[in-house]
């Protein structure tokens, strides 16, 4: 009997928390995304994150298998009746080793309990907001640019999203073009919503129209120049930021020089910053 139901769950994933892949695209051979159910009594904010994986390997002693999860953006927005994930693909990494052979009809776990700090709720009223983004990091900010509320709380909204290589940009440049012509949106939110959306994509280690660390076209003002922006202050300027630990330290410098605050669901400030999670 034991063995029957090991069977079953090495083929099959049979908890309460299991969702079924409905569709998988890969962008290059280190990134792909991926659509799955939603549970019907799943709630969350656009931007927050929830715990997904798979069974892992059964334990060598004891035959157990435990659940692989791991923190994932929700790439969706919270209006979506299905839910999309952003990933890498990491060759020996115990989850993406495997999440990044997922076909539609598989199942995944999904823990239905969202949190994170990248929700509108934990930022002050703004005329700008700016979503700071490298490599995966894009994925909440795929959701927050579906949400509407982000159009309605905001004059504009600037995505910057800085890449080794072009390849990786891909991703968040179809999204960028899938929301101008977003029929559900443009309808509720009225024809060309999306002139507010400036899309601010860079590359550090290939030929790209603009080059460089984000941080150093922030600093050096390349930035300003391009969008015709004089700064950052306080009084207009809010921010959401999603990267590696270094970049993420880097960008607050940034932030808080220029007189912004960072803050938390419990105390709304000018900015808020979460890692980009890695499989
Ligand atoms: P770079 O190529 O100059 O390191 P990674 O793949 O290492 O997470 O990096 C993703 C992108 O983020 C790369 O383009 C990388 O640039 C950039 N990056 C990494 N660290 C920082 C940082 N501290 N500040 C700004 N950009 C960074």
């Amino acid at each position: 009997e034991q063995t029957a139901v090991q069977e079953q769950s090495a083929s099959k994933v049979v908890l309460p928390d299991a969702q079924t892949v409905t569709s998988v695209k890969h962008w290059n051979d280190r990134l792909f995304s991926f659509r799955v159910s939603r549970p019907a009594s799943l709630r969350f904010r656009s931007g927050e994150f929830v715990m997904i994986g798979l069974m892992g390997d059964p334990d060598p002693k004891t035959g157990k298998q435990k659940p692989l999860l791991r923190a994932y953006s929700i790439a969706s927005p919270a209006w979506d009746e299905e839910l999309e994930f952003y990933s890498i693909k990491v060759q020996d990494g115990p989850l993406t080793s495997k999440l990044q052979h997922i076909q539609p009809g598989d199942q995944i776990i999904l823990r239905p309990k969202p949190v994170g700090t990248l929700v509108h709720d934990a930022l002050l009223p703004g005329k700008r907001l700016w979503l700071f983004a490298t490599g995966t990091g894009i994925a909440p900010f795929a959701s927050l640019i579906r949400e509407p509320q982000t159009y309605e709380d905001f004059d504009q909204i600037i995505l910057t999203h800085t890449c080794r290589e072009v390849s990786e940009l891909q991703y968040g440049k179809e999204l960028v073009e899938s929301v101008r012509t977003d029929e559900l949106l443009n309808e509720l939110m009225g024809e060309g919503f999306a002139d507010k959306l400036v899309y601010y994509p860079t590359t550090t280690r290939e030929e790209s129209p603009k080059m460089g660390r984000i941080t150093d076209l922030l600093k050096d003002g390349t930035v300003f120049r391009d969008l015709g922006i004089e700064g950052l202050s306080p009084e207009t300027d809010r921010g959401m930021v999603c990267g590696s630990l270094p970049f993420n330290k880097d960008i607050m410098e940034i932030l808080e020089g220029a007189g912004l605050r960072e803050g938390a669901n419990s105390e709304p400030a000018e900015f808020v910053v979460e890692k980009a999670f890695v499989g």
